[in-house]
């Protein structure tokens, strides 16, 4: 769908479906909404005192003009509470507005831009959270489907401003569509069967993305791999016969002027568990354990895409955890690339292991901050539950609070969670410096606690997200199957900090 600002007026506006809203239990609309309930002869405020629309968040209905206005049908939109009115509220309104949009087949849609009048929103916010909820709610993955792809509906949706020459809406629409195709990037590389969505593939997908826009890409292989002496990663990658990747994005590469951040995601293909086996059940959404290194190929895009003043780095370390004769085994003890030896007691804990040397390859760039993002524990989706929140651990409070309020933006929940001293002891081992999982509590806070082992730089972020992975589709712009969870998280934490008053 083609999304730009049109100057026009929606009461006089030819389309399909022309989007207004109403915010929740107001008897009188206000803005455009009023001036398209009189061209309609009040029908807006007769759905209002019939009780039949309240303008909770959500909520669509549909009217019929017959002729009042050129537009062939009105799609109302419940924006929520005015008093709480957020980018998000906007972007859930535009995502169920445009969805049923879709439903409708009307392939002409304008929009007013939500929550700039009484809601107090900026045009440029408004028309990106419109962007973004529209794009995001319409992503259609559909796989190896023999079946024809049906016609996409709507084709075009106009955003209407009054002056065409403003360019606000126009800038908003522009990083909207950014931030949109990096979510679909993400998207797509979780949703696809581990059979197509190898470390290679991951690979060619990067180095795609980098040459359409503009950011350097290098692709390690297992002789590379190896030269860097990456024990960690390649205990976990010698299973498969399908050969591991290190990734490394970099958006502003070589500008050393820049602060740097890394950003690290866990790019298991497939974890079967290794011998430390899952159980059929627990293995079957196991091709969804490369959303952390998917978020961080789609992040980049977004960040090259803004052109972000900052000079990042995304590393991708990514391997297929398998069986097989030359699989590693529990008791086996890998060097990592820092020369911290580990023991590993289970081949399923291998998310740390892999993020062990991504970890130390950080640090030749001399970040002022990393994160790295990972589907890492079931214990995480434990104590927060699925689709509630992702976990936050941090070292620097700066970087924790500026991630928090990233989230709390972007609607992509994050909880902090302690990194307690008491979980070093859970992770020493008697035969090597550390052993890979430590025993059957804590398991999130040990999780943490071990990779900071791998960490030597004063601002490191760890967030576990494993219960975000996938949805049933609750969200309206988050449809059923992989979130591209931390794509717009990582885009607007980077933003923040790079536009952030240096210590
Ligand atoms: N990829 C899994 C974690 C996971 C579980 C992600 C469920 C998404 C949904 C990870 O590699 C894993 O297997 N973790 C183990 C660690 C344990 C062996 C210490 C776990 O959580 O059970
Ligand atoms: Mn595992
Ligand atoms: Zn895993």
């Amino acid at each position: 769908m083609d999304i730009r600002a049109v100057a026009g007026r929606l009461e006089s506006y030819a389309a399909d479906a022309v989007i207004v809203n109403l915010f929740e239990n107001v008897t009188e609309p206000g803005s455009a909404t009023a001036v398209m309930d009189q061209a309609l002869n009040g029908s807006i405020r007769d759905l209002i005192t019939d009780g039949d629309f309240t303008g909770k968040a959500g909520q669509v209905s549909v009217l019929y003009p017959r002729g009042a206005v050129p537009a062939r049908r009105v799609i109302l939109a419940g924006l929520g509470a005015p008093e709480k009115l957020t980018v998000d509220a906007v972007r859930r309104a535009a995502a169920s507005a445009i969805l049923k949009a879709r439903e409708l087949k009307a392939a002409h849609v304008a929009s007013v831009l939500h929550g700039t009048g009484a809601g107090g929103l900026a045009i440029e916010e408004s028309a990106r959270a419109i962007t973004e909820g529209s794009l995001m709610a319409l992503y259609d993955y559909r796989g190896q489907k023999s079946s024809e792809k049906p016609e996409a509906f709507p084709k075009q949706l106009d955003l209407l401003i009054l002056d065409d020459k403003d360019t606000r809406a126009a800038e908003g629409i522009q990083q909207g569509m950014a931030v949109a195709a990096g979510v679909a990037v993400a998207r797509d590389l979780a949703n696809l069967p581990p059979n197509i969505c190898t470390p290679d593939y991951m690979a060619q997908v990067a180095t795609e993305l980098a040459q359409t826009a503009g950011l350097k890409v290098e692709v390690l292989e297992r002789r590379q791999i190896e030269a860097l002496k990456m024990g960690a990663l390649l205990g976990v990658a010698q299973g498969s016969d399908t050969p591991p990747r290190f990734i490394i994005l970099e958006h502003n590469a070589g500008r050393d002027d820049l602060d740097t951040v890394v950003l690290v995601g866990k790019g298991v293909t497939f974890d079967t568990g290794g011998y430390s086996i899952k159980t059929a059940e627990g293995m079957v959404s196991m091709k969804g354990d490369m959303s952390g290194g998917a978020a961080v190929i789609g992040a980049l895009g977004v960040v090259a895409g803004l052109k972000l003043p900052l000079r990042v780095v995304g590393l991708i370390p990514a391997a297929d955890n398998m069986i097989s004769g030359h699989a590693y085994r529990p008791q086996d003890v890998l060097t990592a690339s820092n020369g911290v030896t580990i023991e590993v007691i289970s081949t399923d804990a291998e998310g740390r292991l892999l993020l062990a040397d991504a970890l130390v390859y950080a640090s030749r760039y001399q970040p002022s901050a990393v994160v790295d993002i990972a589907t890492l524990t079931g214990a995480c989706v434990v104590a927060l539950g699925e689709g509630v929140a992702a976990g936050l651990f941090s070292t620097d409070d700066r970087l924790r609070d500026t991630l928090l309020a990233a989230a709390d933006f972007t609607a992509e929940r994050l909880w902090p969670m302690p990194l307690f001293p008491e979980y070093e002891k859970a992770i020493e081992s008697q035969t090597a410096d550390l052993k890979n999982t430590g025993g059957r509590t804590g398991g999130v806070g040990t999780s943490a606690t071990f990779l900071k082992h791998f960490v030597d730089y004063p601002a490191w972020a760890h967030i576990d997200m494993a219960g975000m992975m996938t949805t049933m589709g609750d969200v309206p712009y988050v449809p059923k199957g992989a979130t591209g969870y931390g794509v717009r998280l990582l885009a607007e934490f980077l933003q923040r900090w790079a536009g952030r008053e240096k210590a």
